[in-house]
This record gives structure tokens, C-alpha cells and sequence, in this order.
């Protein structure tokens, strides 16, 4: 039997599955687990099953041991772990890539639409106990249909958020690293640029690509002003993809017309200057969070930590 720390409450479907096999030690706290707490704890666990607001560092894996066979990240994106540490110590890292495709892709398609047609501010306006009363000219926002929508990182939410921008009438052009099925593409009619084009281009343009060093700030002052005035920005990827502040001055100043973000630069902490602005609207990084989506995640997760100690291949390593 193995050892294996959990760092923070996942759904019971996942723990159930660990703790038919193993020992498993779940920190079961309303808050994250402290840095502190979390190495102590992981000393001598033989696999560490994480979620994204821990981070998986040498201090870490050198405070497990060298028995530390896995890490398992409860999340797609995996920013939060140093994966060259791991690979250097032969640990096996994973990740929950598929499971939460769809429920990321429709809150990014959720942003759009509440950023384009103004939900957030009518809400707000109503909520405030603000007169109001239907109006010509009354709250203005921007159609879709016709319009097009640029996603920057074109892998599975990418393509799952062009599917419901097809849906919805509009063009699509991407940006990606890697090669698009020609068939997927064309399915879509979903066409290829650089993100230069993308920029210049797009009504709508919508963050799907991974966060590292490639892509720290990939969005900045210049990008957006490269942007339409009229051009919305959907960032449900990684928060410093997009230099937080610059986009703040943006919207402020009318560089670009309006934004939704469900991911910030410094989470949970919000750029100040969003916060008083209208034309962005903000949620607390709900890409995932449907009770599905995150069972799935955890289970995917648990599935992960299982398979590498059986000494099998886990369903989806990272790299
Ligand atoms: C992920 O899995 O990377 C998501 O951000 C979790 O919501």
C-alpha cells in the first residue's frame, strides 16, 4: 500500500478510488492548504494528487523523497508544476486533459456573450436598484452573427469554443502551435493566420493557449492596440497571458471595446482598476465548474495516481 497526499477537498468518487488501494491523506480544510502544512505532509508520500493553486516545485519534491513516484494535477493546465523537476527526479507527472473541454469552452462562449451584449452592466444596473426602462438606445451591445471570432490556441477548448461560434453564425480564424486536423478545420471553416492578423482582424478574440514562459504577457499594450476599437477579449486560459494592467488602461481609455475574464494574473487577486470599470466582465475562474466536469477531473486524476503505482501508463501524462 502507497501513500498518497491529496492537496485539497476533490469530489469523493476520486478519493473512494485512491483509498480502495491505497493510504491516502486528503487535506479536507475550507482553505488552501498552507505552504507550510503541505510540505510537511507530503513527506514520504509515494504520489502527490494537486490542484492548480499548489505549487509543485524541487522545495516540494525534494521535501516528499525519493520514493515520490507521480504528481497528479486536478486541472489541463499545469503551469503550477515545474515538469523538468519532476522529469529529473523520474517522477511522472499528469494532467486532466478532455474531461473539462466543454464546460471551459462554454464559459468562454458565456464571457462573449455577456461581454457583447452587456449582461454584466444590466445586471449590476438592476441589482444597484437603478431606474431603468426599455430603451432604443438603452444598453447597446454588439451582434455576433457575421462577426469574427479569433481563438488563440486552437486544442480542444479552442475548437470546442469555435464550434459554438459556428453555431452561432460567426467566422473563425485561429492561431495554434500545433497542426489542426485539415478536416476539423474545414469542418469549422475555420481558417489559419498569424497571431499578428488574428489581432487586427478579429471581433472577438478568445484565449485558449497553455500559460509558460512562450506566452507570459502574449497579450500587451501593443497587441491590444493592434485591436479594433470595437474588438472584445475572452481570457478563460491562464491569467498572465494577458498583462493585466495594460488591459485595464485599454478598456479604460476605449483602445478596446470590452473584455471577460475568468482567469487573472495574480489569483484570487484582481487588477484594482478592472474592478471599476463597466465594460469588463469578471468571474472567479469557474472554466471548470460544473459538478461533472470536476468529478471527471478528480477521477481522471485518481485514475492517473493509480495506474503509475501498478507501474502501468497513466491515461494522460503530461509531455
Ligand atoms: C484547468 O484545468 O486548467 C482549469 O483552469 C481548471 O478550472
Amino acid at each position: 500500500m502507497s501513500r498518497v497526499v491529496v492537496t485539497g477537498r476533490v469530489p469523493d468518487a476520486a478519493i473512494e478510488k485512491l483509498r480502495a488501494e491505497h493510504e491516502v491523506d486528503a487535506w479536507e480544510g475550507p482553505e488552501s492548504i498552507g505552504r507550510e502544512e503541505l510540505l510537511r505532509r507530503v513527506a514520504g508520500a509515494d504520489a502527490v494528487v494537486s490542484l492548480l493553486t499548489e505549487r509543485i516545485d524541487a522545495e516540494l519534491l525534494d521535501a516528499a523523497g525519493p520514493q515520490l513516484k507521480v504528481v497528479s494535477n486536478v486541472a489541463v493546465g499545469y503551469d503550477n508544476i515545474d515538469v523538468p523537476a519532476c522529469t529529473g527526479r523520474g517522477i511522472i507527472a499528469t494532467n486532466t486533459p478532455g474531461v473539462l473541454t466543454e464546460a471551459t469552452a462554454d464559459i468562454a462562449f458565456g464571457l462573449i456573450l455577456m461581454a457583447t451584449r452587456r449582461l454584466g452592466e444590466g445586471e449590476r444596473l438592476i441589482r444597484a436598484g437603478q431606474p431603468w426602462k426599455w430603451g432604443m438606445f438603452f444598453l447597446l451591445g454588439s451582434s455576433l452573427q457575421g462577426k469574427t471570432l479569433g481563438i488563440v490556441g486552437m486544442g480542444g477548448i479552442g475548437q470546442a469554443t469555435a464550434r459554438r461560434a459556428k453555431a452561432f453564425g460567426m467566422d473563425i480564424v485561429y492561431q495554434s502551435r500545433s497542426e489542426i486536423d485539415p478536416a476539423i478545420a474545414a469542418e469549422l471553416g475555420a481558417r489559419q493566420v498569424d497571431l499578428d492578423e488574428l489581432l487586427t482582424l478579429s471581433d472577438v478574440i478568445s484565449l485558449h493557449c497553455p500559460y509558460g514562459a512562450a506566452t507570459h504577457h502574449l497579450i500587451g499594450a501593443e497587441q491590444l492596440a493592434a485591436m479594433k476599437s470595437s474588438t472584445y477579449l475572452v481570457n478563460t486560459a491562464r491569467g498572465p497571458i494577458v498583462d493585466e494592467a495594460a488591459l485595464a488602461a485599454a478598456l479604460h481609455e476605449g483602445v478596446i471595446a470590452g473584455a471577460g475574464l475568468d482567469v487573472f494574473e495574480n489569483e484570487p487577486q484582481v487588477h484594482p482598476e478592472l474592478l471599476d470599470l463597466e465594460n469588463v466582465t469578471l468571474v472567479p475562474h469557474l472554466g471548470s465548474a460544473t459538478v461533472e466536469t470536476r468529478t471527471a477531473m478528480a477521477v481522471l486524476a485518481a485514475d492517473n495516481t493509480l495506474a503509475v503505482l501498478r507501474g502501468e501508463q497513466p491515461p494522460t501524462p503530461i509531455g
